[in-house]
């Protein structure tokens, strides 16, 4: 089976022009949740794939970083950034160096691409790249279907997943899914812990 894990698996679906998670734009939430942050925050788009919201926060004021280890993704991202095209850079999340500590790390279908035996991984890399009073922002996708991408998760295990290292201080529910993940995805915030 196709290993979610791997740029390959990602580029073949951007050369081939088929993204059903690609929003085509920019979460109501996120537009919300930008306008709580204090100005200049760092933040940090990891798996950005097309990166729409990497625009709207570098438009807004923010030192915005996006990153994707899919060559066609950066080239796609890079192609709509205008002047904000060199902060879309090829690298591996598990790896890269740039730019660290974040104030916040937004993320949208990058947990749910990645195979669950990596999870623990993301959640440590994850309070490794923020700074201390850092957070996760964003869209997190509960389903049962053991299959994916996109893996989803459930109340039970993503607090599994995150308590140790992160208080959760937001959970809403999302009114502009797209068809993908409708009715299966809520809005959350979790702040590092200290
Ligand atoms: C489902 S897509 C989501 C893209 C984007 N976040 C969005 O909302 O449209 C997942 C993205 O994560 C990227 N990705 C997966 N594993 C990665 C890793 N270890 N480092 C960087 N990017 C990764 C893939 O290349 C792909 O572009």
């Amino acid at each position: 089976m196709a290993d979610s894990s791997l740029p390959g698996f990602w580029d073949q679906r951007y050369l081939d022009g088929i993204m059903p998670w690609d929003a085509g734009g920019v979460p109501e939430a996120l537009r919300r949740y930008a306008c709580e942050l204090p100005p200049g925050a760092r933040i940090l788009v990891p798996g950005c794939g097309s990166a729409y919201e990497l625009y709207h926060l570098l438009e807004n004021g923010f030192d915005a970083l996006a990153i994707d280890f899919s060559p066609p993704a950066v080239a796609r991202a890079q192609a709509s950034m205008g002047r904000f095209a060199d902060r879309v850079i090829e690298a591996d999340f598990f790896v890269f160096e740039q730019g660290a500590p974040f104030d916040v790390m937004y993320e949208r279908a990058f947990l749910c691409a990645l195979p669950r035996k990596t999870w623990a991984a993301y959640a440590r890399r994850t309070a490794q790249l923020l700074a201390p009073g850092g957070a996760i922002a964003g869209f997190f996708f509960f389903d049962d279907n053991p299959k994916g991408p996109p893996f989803g998760t459930s109340e039970q295990e993503l607090h599994a997943l995150l308590d140790p290292l992160f208080e959760r201080e937001q959970d809403e529910p999302v009114s502009d899914s797209i068809p993908v993940f409708k009715g299966k995805e809520r809005w959350q915030v979790w702040r590092r812990r200290e």
